[in-house]
């Protein structure tokens, strides 16, 4: 009935109003039409049949009277009005009927409200004793602790420079060790090492030539960008002293050490204010930058230094002194800054030509000059010898020449052409060849060092030969073995076997590392400046200055946050425990300062790493073995089933894994868009493990001083100082916890999928974990360059940042290793800022992102709804891939095919037993 009637109204729905109208006066007027019809009708057949029974009658009882008629009239119309007042009965028994089945369904709906309140009270008196007990836990701890809080350290610094103390004998000066010429009670361990600069204007311990102004000025401004350079000469650790640079040659110097004698002046070093007798913990820099092709040389070679550290990059193996005195590139970058553009791609991994050299033999000179004349016709025969397809560039002779007299003292091989020729040969070199100076005393040399410079500037593997005895730059912190290739002379008849069995992968390696290693650390002045101070301070196991953070202008005062509404309940969410509420706890930091050097000092410098800040935690952090967690170091874990393992609800109780217990943060960019944002808040209302959540406010406007509704967890609103998805990855200081969840605020997440990305994360913690994954596709019509893709695909390369965990190192990472040309980039279009940070990731780990179950299709946040806009959406993220592999010379970007999903999602378990999460 309920069925057909509603079938009717929708098909009365269906009809137009006007033929409704239509219809109804029809129906209007053609029934009384019909009724009187029938009605007229009848009476005169019910009169015919009256006849015909009063006729019955007539023959039964022939007694007729018109008083039945009348009397039966009357029962008929009796009859009528019964049929009628049962009718009414009828409806109104129906009424009742429909009445009773309302309120029927309306308790039944009752009593499901009360067992969704029941089921929604338990769920909570569970979480609440899940959080009860891990309060307990945590208090318990507390009370246990035996070992309290280190406290932070004081800053031990001198008070006054070094005293007096007799020169050391200039033949001992070769003895100079650490143990014996360096005074370690100036640098304590928590000093934070100090560094003095001599002004560069003032103290010029050169005679006849001025140290280069552009030099001075440049690393005046570069030291004051180092984090440790102190104004205060007593406090200082390291007393720096710019020498100058290289030695230009005059022609009348008839020896060479009377050269080098005639430009040091000793009594300005000896007279310097904080000498102390003997120059204890001062490093003489000599820094060569002009004339290069004019050679370079040992600046301090027959002078007096004293006990100082020399940094310079010529050094005979009489003078230099390993571990005190320090290899320095020369100064061919510029001052500082983005380097780039300078540099040529990775790819292919092969070249044209398979080596290249060009060099002006050094005049026959020296204890090598017959050996390399071997190894020229070595190297003219190997080229003659090999297959077509080994292409070599290889130049005796200078063209146009140069002069010879250059190279004279060092036997140096001069450099050929200009900066921009050689840099066309190198960039179409897969090898370079590099040669030891003819002289064997030496080292190094600047030549050397600037051939290594443009080799490794220029992807150009270098192929050392006497690289057996010399030295490059930093060699104690950097691993060269992983750039270049260093051969004994005796070798080159095997050189050309060596570099053609390297497969391309290997060649690929080799080029990218030089180039990080380029880039960290030789590139700019900046660059070599700063990993001269880190190396000495390496060697004395002090730490670097602790990474600065962005303190965030807050949006609202401390005096004043809008008052917070509990919002009406999600009903999405699950009814399930999914951890205990627990009160904020930040994730422990620094507490590697002095043992982070040790155990990761090589990755720091050779690998994911950069030596010049403190972190307060790395993705790479080390954890307790399994055992050691119930053998002492039990503090904060917080095992499965305190150990015991399971699932279900031991599972939800504890996190659980290698890690000890912490919690994430929350950070949400937005844009203008305050309920997208409250909406955004009001979802987090209970979700576990919530420490806080940053709302960085984007727009012009200032952030809405209505009622914001609840989080459950500390909310803190930023404003950023101008309109840039950059600085959704801004490492502020408000954020306390290693994980980082960023989230879109129009990204809806469930609670589950949050908690179960979290876990995810904690076991990938230098990767970026998150939920909707995109990958990156080669241009099949123009071979040229990859493409942003999003469509369905079962390989992956990219996870959004619009709903992914990543690691605070990485905010830091994103403003100190990606080039500024990449962020100022995202700044332009507005848009790519996630490809950066996956391209940045990848470029760092050499690992693709994590993919996590999400229990529902994720919806594309932020993604255009309109063709149009969903092309140039598409286009501009095209546009950012290849700018963003041009910048950093590859596409760092790595491709996966597995998905994280819970451990026992869709295991068929036993009814009594629990899964991890119910849902996923
Ligand atoms: C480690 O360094 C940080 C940053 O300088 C400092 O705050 C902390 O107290 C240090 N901790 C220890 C134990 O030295
Ligand atoms: C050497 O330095 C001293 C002290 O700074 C100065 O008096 C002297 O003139 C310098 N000698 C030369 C030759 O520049
Ligand atoms: C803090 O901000 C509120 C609202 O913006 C304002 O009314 C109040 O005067 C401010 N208080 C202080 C101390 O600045
Ligand atoms: C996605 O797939 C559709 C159909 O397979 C194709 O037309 C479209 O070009 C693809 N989009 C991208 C960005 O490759």
């Amino acid at each position: 009935m309920n069925i057909i009637y509603e079938r009717f109204c929708l098909w009365l729905g269906h009809l137009k109003l006007s033929r409704v109208i239509i219809l109804v006066s029809v129906i209007l007027f053609v029934v009384p039409l019909f009724t009187h019809y029938y009605l007229s009708k009848y009476e005169s057949m019910s009169i015919s049949q009256g006849d015909n029974a009063l006729r019955y009658n007539l023959e039964a009882f022939s007694d007729i009277s018109t008083k039945n008629v009348a009397d039966l009239k009357v029962r008929i119309e009796e009859m009528l009005r019964i049929k009628a007042s049962v009718s009414t009965e009828l409806r109104e028994l129906e009424a009742k009927r429909g009445r009773l089945q309302r309120e029927a369904a309306a308790a039944s709906s009752k009593a499901d409200n009360a067992k969704a309140e029941y089921v929604r009270a338990a769920a909570e008196l569970q979480r609440l004793r899940v959080s009860a007990d891990q309060a307990r836990l945590a208090q318990l701890e507390a009370i246990r602790r035996d070992s309290p809080e280190l406290a932070p350290p004081i800053q031990i610094v001198p008070l006054q420079p070094p005293s007096i103390l007799p020169s050391l004998s200039p033949s001992n000066e070769i003895n100079c060790r650490m143990f014996s010429c360096f005074d370690h009670s100036r640098c304590s361990l928590t000093s934070s090492f100090p560094v003095y600069l001599y002004d560069p204007d003032i103290y010029t311990p050169l005679t006849g030539a001025e140290v280069d102004g552009f030099l001075k000025t440049t690393l005046r401004q570069t030291l004051g960008y180092n984090a440790h350079l102190t104004h205060n000469p007593n406090e200082a650790c390291i007393y720096l002293i710019i020498v100058g640079e290289s030695f230009p040659f005059t022609k009348d110097t008839t020896t060479v050490s009377d050269s080098y004698k005639l430009y040091l002046n000793g009594s300005a070093i000896t007279t310097l204010p904080y000498w102390g007798g003997d120059g204890r913990n001062h490093v003489l820099l000599n820094l060569a930058r002009r004339d290069l092709s004019v050679g370079s040389g040992d600046a301090f070679r027959g002078a007096s230094t004293g006990r100082a550290m020399l940094a310079q990059s010529t050094f005979t193996h009489n003078h230099f002194r390993p571990g005190f005195d320090v290899i320095t590139p020369p100064a061919l970058g510029p001052p500082g800054g983005d380097v780039w553009a300078d540099c040529a791609p990775i790819s292919p991994a092969r070249r044209k030509y398979l080596l290249s050299f060009q060099g002006l033999q050094p005049p026959p000179k020296g204890l090598d000059k017959d050996q390399d004349g071997t190894l020229i016709s070595l190297l003219e025969k190997m080229v003659k010898t090999a297959p077509a397809s080994d292409v070599f560039f290889l130049q005796f002779e200078c063209d146009p020449p140069v002069e010879k007299r250059v190279t004279l003292p060092i036997g140096d091989w001069a450099l050929c052409g200009t900066d921009r020729s050689r840099r066309a040969v190198l960039r179409d070199s897969t090898f370079v060849l590099i040669l030891a100076p003819a002289d064997r005393n030496y080292v190094t040399t600047a030549l050397l060092q600037a051939r290594l410079y443009e080799a490794l500037r220029s992807g150009a593997i270098p192929v050392v030969l006497g690289g057996d005895r010399i030295r490059l730059p930093y060699e104690e912190v950097l691993d060269w073995k992983r750039a270049v290739i260093l051969l004994p002379k005796a070798r080159v008849t095997e050189m050309h076997f060596l570099m053609r069995s390297f497969p391309d992968a290997d060649l690929l390696a080799l080029r990218r590392q030089g180039r990080v290693l380029w880039e960290r650390y030789l590139s700019s002045v900046q660059a070599s400046i700063d990993s001269l101070l880190a190396t000495i301070r390496t060697r004395l196991h002090i730490p670097p200055k602790p990474v600065p953070h962005t303190v965030g202008l807050p949006a609202f005062n401390d005096s004043y946050f809008p008052p917070r509404v509990e919002p009406a309940a999600v009903d999405a969410e699950p009814e399930e425990t999914l951890g205990p509420l627990e009160a904020p706890y930040s994730s422990p930091t620094y507490q590697r300062n002095f043992s982070v050097g040790l155990l990761h000092g090589y990755e720091l410098w050779n690998e994911w790493g950069e030596p010049f800040a403190l972190y307060p935690q790395l993705p790479w952090d080390p954890t307790v073995t399994s055992e050691a967690r119930f053998l002492g170091s039990a503090a904060g874990f917080r095992p499965v089933g305190a150990g015991a393992g399971g699932s279900g609800r031991e599972f939800s109780e504890a996190l659980g894994g290698d890690r000890p217990r912490e919690q994430f943060t929350i950070v949400i960019l937005t844009y203008e868009r305050e309920a997208v944002l409250a909406a955004a808040l009001a979802r987090l209302r209970g979700l576990p493990y919530l420490n806080k959540v940053v709302v960085v406010w984007n727009g012009p406007s200032s952030a809405g001083a209505g009622s914001w509704p609840e989080s459950g967890a500390p909310v803190a609103v930023v404003r950023g100082s101008r309109n840039s998805l950059n600085n959704r990855f801004l490492p502020y200081q408000l954020i306390e916890t290693e994980a980082v969840l960023c989230v879109d605020d129009d990204a809806h997440l469930r609670h589950d999928e949050i908690i179960f990305a979290f876990r995810v994360w904690r076991e990938h913690r230098d990767q970026i974990v998150g939920f909707p994954g995109r990958y990156h596709a080669w241009d099949l019509n123009f071979n040229n360059g990859f493409l942003y893709n999003s469509n369905y695909s079962c390989e992956l390369s990219m996870v959004l940042t619009g709903a992914a965990f990543v690691h605070r190192y990485y905010l830091w990472a994103y403003w100190r290793v990606l080039p500024a040309a990449m962020r100022d980039y995202v700044d332009e279009y507005m848009n790519c800022e996630d490809i950066a940070m996956n391209f940045l990731v990848a470029h760092i780990t050499r690992k693709p992102p994590v993919k996590v179950t999400s229990r529902w299709t994720f919806r594309c946040p932020g993604c255009p709804v309109t063709l149009s806009a969903d092309e140039t959406h598409f286009h501009e993220r095209h546009k950012c891939i290849q700018f963003f592999t041009q910048v950093m010379g590859y596409t760092p970007l790595l491709s996966t095919q597995f998905r994280a999903d819970s451990v026992l999602f869709k295991t068929r378990i036993p009814h009594d037993k629990q899964k991890c999460f119910k849902f996923i």
